[in-house]
């Protein structure tokens, strides 16, 4: 049993090559293909990240235009799909209900699932990414009782989602440029993050072969819990509960206590020790669109406070805990009007494109096969079995 490794959490385990993301934790380096996340979300826009990291180089103006074009054509979901969302209670949480939807997707989209055949993997990935907004604004849309909107593909990628979330009957939602640029940084932020756990989680479900969609719908039921995207939910909900900076040192004692399980939700981050650079991009982005929409929420100031005591306490120093990608972006989606249950539904829609890239090179990786690990047994001996009359 002393053969192999023993890893709990894979804290320093690769279980991969990839050429997708590199992260330096210690100097707070994230670069998608080399180029630096600060400068992606400052100056390019969802789709051509996401045509990045799935082709390993910017696009030209064409290829742009091209990928684009496909995308929007793959948006709308099968109809009988509408039918599959009343099978949910209205009070379900979207994320239960984004697990079952993308799951089904296998279930409708038979010509995309050869894993061996690169041209049907690149569909699978195409719909995967171009549904994703579709299938999170009807979660939403269900849960809120209102009927679904079509999409409208003459619209960009982040408004068309916009608009699907919030227009009603009769009123079209017309999304304010500061709005979908704000939605489509914060997209950008979340389109991949090297082998975290839900990432490692389609990974691994893909190293069987199974379905593209099926393996998404695992990352999307990891990346739930609130260790992971399911944090911003937590985050927000946490800084709505503190309420005023004055109650921010009961809350940070709290954080201190060994005997109280209560984490300050969107601190700390295994690989990064130093700033999240993605929550830099963050924290300016909430500032910028607050300003520009006139919201004045006390709740970014309960965010700002929290993090000045925290970054000066002993505590959050010494153990390198530093705000994440989730500690602001609550503030931002929370002003433009979706509700704390959805964050982590637009985390899951944005992560895709990471999701998908990274399953796409797995599957093209020649090393590629079945993850399998092993363990350290701890149990009894062998023994005989005992019929119960003599136990
Ligand atoms: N508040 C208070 N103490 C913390 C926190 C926190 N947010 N995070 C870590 N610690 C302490 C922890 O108690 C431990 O102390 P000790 O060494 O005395 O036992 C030490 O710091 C190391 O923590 P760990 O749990 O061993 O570290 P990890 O790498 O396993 O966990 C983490 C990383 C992100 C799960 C953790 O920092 C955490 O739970 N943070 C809050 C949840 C959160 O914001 N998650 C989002 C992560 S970033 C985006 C994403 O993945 O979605």
């Amino acid at each position: 049993t002393g053969m192999f490794t023993y890893d709990p959490g894979f804290t320093s385990t690769a279980s991969c090559e990839s050429g997708l993301t590199y992260i330096d934790g210690d100097e707070g380096v994230l670069l998608h293909r080399g180029y630096p996340i600060g400068q992606l979300a400052e100056q390019s826009s969802f789709m051509e990240v996401s045509y990045l990291l799935l082709n390993g180089e910017l696009p030209s103006k064409q290829e742009l235009a091209d990928f684009t074009r496909t995308i929007t054509r793959h948006t709308m979901v099968h109809e009988q799909l509408t039918t599959f969302y009343r099978g949910f209670r209205r009070d379900a949480h979207p994320m239960a209900i984004m697990c079952g939807v993308v799951g089904a997707l296998s279930a409708f989209y038979h010509d995309s699932t050869d894993i061996n055949d690169p041209a049907q993997r690149t569909i699978a990935s195409h719909r995967l990414i171009a549904k994703m907004p579709t299938i999170a604004a009807m979660a939403y849309k269900y849960s809120v009782g209102q009927p679904f909107v079509y999409p409208r593909n003459d619209l960009s990628y982040t408004a068309n989602f916009l608009r699907m979330t919030f227009s009603v009957p009769a009123e079209e939602y017309e999304p304010d440029p500061v709005i979908v640029d704000a939605m489509d940084k914060i997209f950008i932020l979340h389109a991949d993050h090297e082998q975290n756990a839900s990432t490692s989680t389609v990974r691994l479900a893909g190293s069987s072969g199974a379905n593209p969609f099926a393996c998404i719908a695992a990352g999307i039921a990891c990346l739930w819990g609130p260790a992971h995207g399911g944090a911003n939910e937590a985050a927000l909900n946490m800084l709505r509960e503190i309420g005023t900076v004055d109650r921010i040192p009961e809350y940070i004692a709290r954080a201190k206590n060994k005997d109280d399980p209560f984490r300050l939700m969107g601190f700390g981050h295994r690989v990064y020790k130093n700033y999240d650079p993605r929550a830099t991009v963050m924290q300016k982005t909430a500032k910028d669109v607050l300003e520009k929409l006139g919201v004045n929420d006390p709740v970014f100031d309960v965010a700002k406070e929290l993090e000045q005591i925290a970054l000066n306490d002993p505590y959050f120093i010494e153990k390198k805990l530093y705000p994440n990608v989730d500690f602001y972006s609550g503030v931002i989606l929370s002003a433009i009007g979706f509700p704390t249950e959805m964050f982590t539904v637009l985390f899951a829609l944005a992560r895709t494109v990471g999701w998908v890239a990274q399953w796409n090179e797995m599957i093209s990786d020649p090393a590629q096969k079945i993850g399998r690990p092993r363990q350290l047994y701890t149990g009894p001996v062998q023994r005989d079995y005992v019929p119960v009359a003599d136990r």
